[in-house]
């Protein structure tokens, strides 16, 4: 059902003072959980105050009340390649459609979440904004985007929400402080020693996957199948060098840190600062330091596709040496930086089949850009830099990603690439808890003697009657490309029956940009040539999966 459960329970509080409370309708739309969390920490403060807060799911609210409520706030993060969190995508349609109907009289503000690394950053949140606006509703404060550090930006919004909206401040004495979090979090996340570490390619492969073991022993850190590990990465300290030796601050010199504290310079850009993405923003600010008139006819044209053009591909380390820029000391030179983020992965384990541990399947992404070796900061911190370091690490909780509560019902699993982690976890925790339903596989990779990751644990789960069918698209053995969504085609009889007879539940893992988008179509083709419907029916069904918590997706 709801996965906000316990929450819609918010109506019928009283404000605080003689005044009528103010009823305040919060929509959700959450993929991990992020906007959720945030949605109720909303209602707990408007609660406080003379409001009268309802969070809702946006799955399952009744979007016929819309027009009628007083005040809507919307809070939702963008998923995948720009679109909205799936059980935000029925209210997303039918908002951005004809049928939507006028919503004068209704005041609404958005919280956008998103992450600047993605092309259409909160893009989901802009076009409820929007499209609010363009039905007639009144804005009562400006939408604000955050990126993956939230928690300001959000406690900025919510004040401002409140007081737009009439809320009593007097009422409260300081009812805002963030509860404190019991246990290991992304702001106090756990050293952890890495157990096992190698590649699951052959040498001779264009890909790198790394199989990552780590210990959780004695953190206490406890995680469920599908949810991801956050790791902080280290930068490369020989890049980091090359930067100190291309400014003119000493390495040892003490900086200001972004949450606080103080460490070395060299420090500070090996652990605590982003040295890799540039943004418009960071673009900006180093051009106003900087003479060079390419920069500034970048920022006077202000074009979104020119400032992604040139970032592309580009590092702090090309500004330094291509376009310098004047600081007056270190520390104004860290301002202009990012804080340095965890990265999540899809966690590849069971921890009832491995107590203690967490094992991760890390893509080791490399390229060549610009005339330089460049590489993604935490996948090569895994493989290359983290012997001798404890990384830090936290469970991030990924709730719409779960086995069905039945043993049952079978699953349906496709997972191309290092889309196989949650997957290798699903199998091992099904075979532990001696779960009684089919386990599907699609996986692929370009070259079945080189990219077959965990072949020998999947042919052993063949044998014992775990994984019931594997299907494997290899892309590059052939004159012409297989993908995974070829193989669901191929098999689309025996698919539709394990969908519609056997009610099996269907997961995606992987590639967002163009893996998932054409696993959906041939989900959909599915439905309409084994299951004799026609394309609006076919929507229908796939619908109705989503609905039912039966389509899950965990894609990147
Ligand atoms: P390719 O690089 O040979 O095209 C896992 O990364 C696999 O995803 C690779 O075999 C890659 O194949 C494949 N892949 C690329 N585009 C895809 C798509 N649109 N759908 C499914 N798989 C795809």
């Amino acid at each position: 059902g709801n996965f906000i459960s316990d929450l819609t329970s918010g109506r019928g509080l009283t404000g605080q003072g003689s005044a009528p409370a103010i009823p305040v309708t919060i929509l959700i739309g959450s993929q991990t959980g992020n906007s959720e969390s945030l949605g109720k920490k909303l209602s707990k403060a408007m609660a406080k105050l003379n409001f009268n807060p309802e969070v809702i799911d946006m799955a399952s609210y009744e979007k016929e009340k819309l027009p009628s409520e007083q005040n809507v706030l919307i809070i939702t993060s963008t998923y995948g390649d720009g679109e909205p969190p799936d059980n935000a995508a029925d209210l997303h349609e039918w908002i951005l459609s004809d049928a939507a109907p006028s919503l004068e009289g209704v005041n609404f503000s958005v919280l956008a979440l998103g992450d600047t690394e993605y092309p259409d950053f909160c893009k989901c949140g802009i076009e409820f904004d929007t499209r609010f606006e363009q039905l007639g509703a009144t804005r009562i404060y400006d939408r604000v985007d955050c990126d993956v550090d939230f928690d300001e930006p959000f406690a900025l919004w919510r004040d401002g929400v409140m007081d737009a909206l009439g809320g009593s401040q007097a009422a409260v004495a300081p009812a805002f402080e963030e509860p404190t979090e019991d246990g290991y979090s992304k702001k106090n996340p756990f050293r952890a020693d890495v157990l096992q570490n190698y590649n699951l390619n052959t040498d001779d492969s264009e890909r790198q996957t790394q199989h990552v073991e780590i210990s959780l022993d004695g953190s206490g850190i406890e995680y469920e199948v599908g949810d991801a590990l956050g790791v902080l990465p280290q930068n490369d300290v020989a890049l980091v060098d090359e930067i100190l030796e291309n400014l003119p601050f000493k390495p040892t010199e003490e900086v200001p840190l972004p949450g606080g504290g103080e460490a070395t310079l060299r420090e500070a850009l090996i652990e605590h600062y982003d040295i890799r993405n540039l943004n418009k923003k960071f673009i900006e600010s180093w051009q106003a330091r900087s003479g060079s008139p390419f920069l500034r006819s970048l920022v006077e044209a202000d074009s979104k596709e020119a400032y992604e053009d040139f970032c592309w591909g580009r590092e702090l380390i090309d500004l330094i040496t291509d376009h310098p820029a004047d600081f007056e000391d270190a520390e104004e030179f860290v301002a202009v930086l990012k804080k340095l983020q965890p990265r999540l992965y899809s966690i590849a384990s069971s921890p009832n089949a491995n107590p203690g541990e967490v094992h991760l399947t890390v893509g080791v992404v490399r390229y060549n850009s610009h005339y330089r070796n460049r590489g993604g900061v935490c996948s090569t911190f895994l493989s290359d830099r983290v012997n001798g370091v404890q990384p830090g690490v936290f469970v991030h909780s990924n709730k719409a990603f779960r086995l069905p509560e039945n043993g049952e019902t079978p699953v349906i699993m496709v997972g191309p690439g290092t889309g196989i982690a949650p997957f290798r976890a699903f199998l091992q925790e099904r075979k532990v808890s001696g779960a009684k339903g089919g386990n599907w596989l699609f996986f692929g990779n370009p070259y079945e003697s080189k990219d077959f990751l965990y072949k020998d644990e999947l042919e052993e789960l063949q044998k014992e009657g775990v994984l019931t069918k594997l299907d494997t698209a290899f892309s590059r053995d052939q004159a012409e490309k297989v993908y995974v969504q070829h193989r669901m085609l191929e098999q689309g009889a025996e698919l539709w029956k394990w969908l519609s007879e056997d009610k099996a539940s269907f997961y995606v893992c992987g590639d967002a940009s163009r893996m998932a988008k054409d696993v959906d179509a041939a989900l959909h083709k599915v439905a309409e040539q084994h299951g004799k419907l026609s394309e609006e029916e076919a929507a229908e069904f796939v619908k109705t999966l989503k609905k039912e918590k039966r389509y899950c997706r965990d894609v990147y």
